[in-house]
């Protein structure tokens, strides 16, 4: 029996790198997924057919971790592929870069794909499990934001603890937003791991930023569901700052965040574990958002207009 799965791709809102601390983050799915596809062959082990579309050089870049991925999650399931192996196929709509959740869309795919195959009902608490097990082949130690918001989709107040703290925001419409990717594949796990040094050589001034970046998160929240989006904007546009000032900007996501603002976006950061990957703008009307995308377009970058917030994303 083919077995088949999704996982949505993603674009964090708010307190990527501080959501790894334990700082609140907002993430959302977008609508965009990827599909697996299990099916078995007559030999043992795993073969896979990556047919996603992504950014140059983005499967290449990722193939080793891919694998390492691939094998968690085997294992964590307990499945068995020395008898009887498995074709793993991977598609969907999803179009891979960095930033935007195409590894976790691909673990939560994959786990589901595996658990439909093999008749085991997992609930979504168990595959978000599983794909946690398969990010950290991509990302050694993730916060879990990335595959929470692949699995259960729509708006999430994410907080990492013990217990992790997940909470659906709901607001009253959905909000058009634009991503735009900078082409460059970016690695999270350095950018974690710069970060993690930087804040131990410098506590103080990274406890001032990490303070603010958690104040930011209630404010956000707040301003979603009161669709106060000049507030939103603004919130964005700090946290973008202080994503500079830990050093995970680059010159081509500052230079596409200034481009949205300067073509009336409310509001413009990098989004994700940024060194690259990708941006998102704040453009809550339709032709706002055609204004945005056109103008990051014309640069000769790829965009992706969407909306966050949706009642089933997606
Ligand atoms: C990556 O999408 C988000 C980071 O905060 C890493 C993580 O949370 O695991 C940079």
């Amino acid at each position: 029996m083919t077995g088949e799965g999704i996982g949505f791709g993603k674009a964090i809102l708010f307190n990527e790198h501080f959501v790894v601390y334990g700082v609140p983050a907002i993430v959302s799915a977008i609508g965009k997924y990827t599909i697996a596809k299990v099916e078995p062959i007559n030999k043992s082990g795993w073969n896979l057919n990556d047919n996603r579309k992504a950014t140059p050089k983005y499967k290449e870049d990722k193939i080793e971790q891919q694998k390492d991925s691939i094998n968690r999650i085997l294992k964590k399931m307990n499945i068995d592929l020395s008898k009887k192996g498995i074709e793993i196929t991977l598609d969907g709509n999803l179009y891979c870069a960095s930033g935007i959740g195409a590894s976790a869309a691909s673990c939560v795919a994959i786990a589901r794909a595996l658990s439909d195959h093999y008749d085991l009902n997992l609930s979504d608490e168990e595959i978000n499990e599983i794909a946690y097990e398969g990010e950290r082949g991509y990302h050694g130690t993730p916060s879990g934001i990335d595959n929470t918001a692949s699995t259960f989709g729509g708006l999430i107040w994410f907080e990492k603890g013990e217990n992790n703290v997940i909470e659906k925001i709901v607001p009253p419409n959905p909000i058009e937003i634009v991503m735009g990717d900078t082409g460059k594949v970016a690695d999270t796990t350095a950018a974690v791991a710069g970060v993690r040094a930087r804040k131990e050589k410098n506590p103080e001034k990274y406890k001032e930023i990490f303070d603010r970046a958690d104040n930011i998160a209630y404010l956000a929240k707040d301003a979603i569901q009161d669709e106060d989006f000049k507030e939103l904007g603004k919130l964005m546009n700090e946290n973008h700052k202080l994503l500079q000032q830990i050093e995970v900007s680059s010159r081509e996501l500052d230079f596409m965040v200034k481009l949205a603002r300067d073509q009336g976006a409310l509001g413009a950061k990098l989004t994700g574990g940024g060194l690259g990957g990708n941006i998102i703008a704040l453009t809550p009307s339709r032709d706002l958002q055609d204004d945005v995308a056109n103008a990051i377009e014309k640069e000769g970058f790829q965009t992706l207009k969407t909306v966050i917030g949706a009642s089933r994303q997606g």
